[in-house]
């Protein structure tokens, strides 16, 4: 998984996806135009993806409202959906595609196989990795490309992920103390996919809180060591949040832009530092052990 992580340019999809205009599903005709509203289904490492094009999507005013679902049910309607699935097994993702399918809506899938694969919808399949978490760049730029033919987005495509050893470094400590990550609403998905590097490759608990929300009600209760992301590219509204936390409680600051290239490059190094953790603990970073038995237990 070390590898995936510094290799992790070599997975970046950098030119356009095949997609038809249309497509039948089951006798009904879907059309792949664009919509107010995109949902982006996915779990997990996958899930990951729909939270950053949430993130993307408030930075740079791109023309649909992103609505990340994860969860079997989808109420949903009006709009596109991308169903993302590294292993293209997930129940939840998998039944949410097909609920939007019902409703009349487009779906299309991104994955390396499984069930998602064989539905019968627009697919893109990627490139597999060592695990679901170390495919992101295959995954969001196969979501990012899917867009710029849909909506005609425009986004960066990184030609490196450069490595820093000392944001490495730095990761390590500040990920291995459990901190409360603090984070603005225009960099959640970022926040979220931090903490999830963390609980999965290090098997450690470090919770997020959102910004302006927190200011409202856990900035009272806090005490443990903080972890503050900003950006350059952020609204003066988040990032002064952000600072006013860190004047208030102190705590480390990592500034990332929200490119695709700045925030592969600091989720690479996110990746790296919790898998240094795990080997430090003497834990397996891949191995989710809890996952999996949970998937087994489900009907
Ligand atoms: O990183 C992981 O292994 C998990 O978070 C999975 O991504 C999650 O369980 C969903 O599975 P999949 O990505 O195959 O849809």
């Amino acid at each position: 998984v070390l590898d995936d992580y510094l290799n992790w340019e070599r997975y970046l999809i950098r030119s356009e996806v095949d997609l038809p205009e249309e497509y039948q599903y089951q006798g009904r005709l879907y059309r792949l135009a664009p919509a107010d509203r995109l949902y982006i289904a996915g779990m997990g490492g996958s899930g990951v993806v729909g939270d950053l094009i949430r993130d993307l999507s408030f930075v740079w005013g791109w023309p649909f409202e992103a609505v990340v679902v994860k969860d079997y049910f989808f109420r949903g309607g009006d709009g596109l959906m991308l169903a993302v699935s590294y292993s293209g097994n997930t129940v939840e993702t998998i039944t949410a595609a097909a609920a939007a399918l019902r409703r009349g809506m487009p779906v299309i899938a991104i994955t390396t196989g499984g069930k998602l694969a064989e539905m019968g919808i627009p697919t893109i399949k990627v490139p597999k990795a060592s695990a679901p978490r170390a495919a992101l760049p295959q995954m969001l730029t196969a979501a990012l490309w899917t867009l710029r033919k849909i909506y005609g987005v425009n986004f960066d495509t990184p030609s490196s992920l450069p490595y820093d050893e000392r944001l490495a470094d730095r990761l390590v400590k500040t990920l291995g103390a459990r901190p409360t990550i603090v984070a603005p609403v225009s960099m959640q998905g970022l926040a979220y996919r931090v903490k999830n590097e963390a609980n999965e490759n290090a098997k450690l608990d470090p919770s997020v809180e959102v910004l302006p929300e927190a200011h409202h009600n856990w900035i009272e209760g806090a005490s443990g060591p903080i972890m503050a992301m900003t950006s350059p590219d952020i609204p003066a509204e988040h990032r002064t949040r952000v600072r006013l936390t860190v004047d208030l409680l102190s705590g480390e600051v990592f500034e990332v832009p929200m490119t695709v290239g700045g925030i592969l490059t600091f989720l690479k190094h996110v990746g790296i530092a919790t898998v240094k953790i795990a080997l430090a603990r003497g834990i397996d970073p891949l191995k989710t052990p809890r996952i999996d038995e949970l998937k087994r237990r489900l009907p």
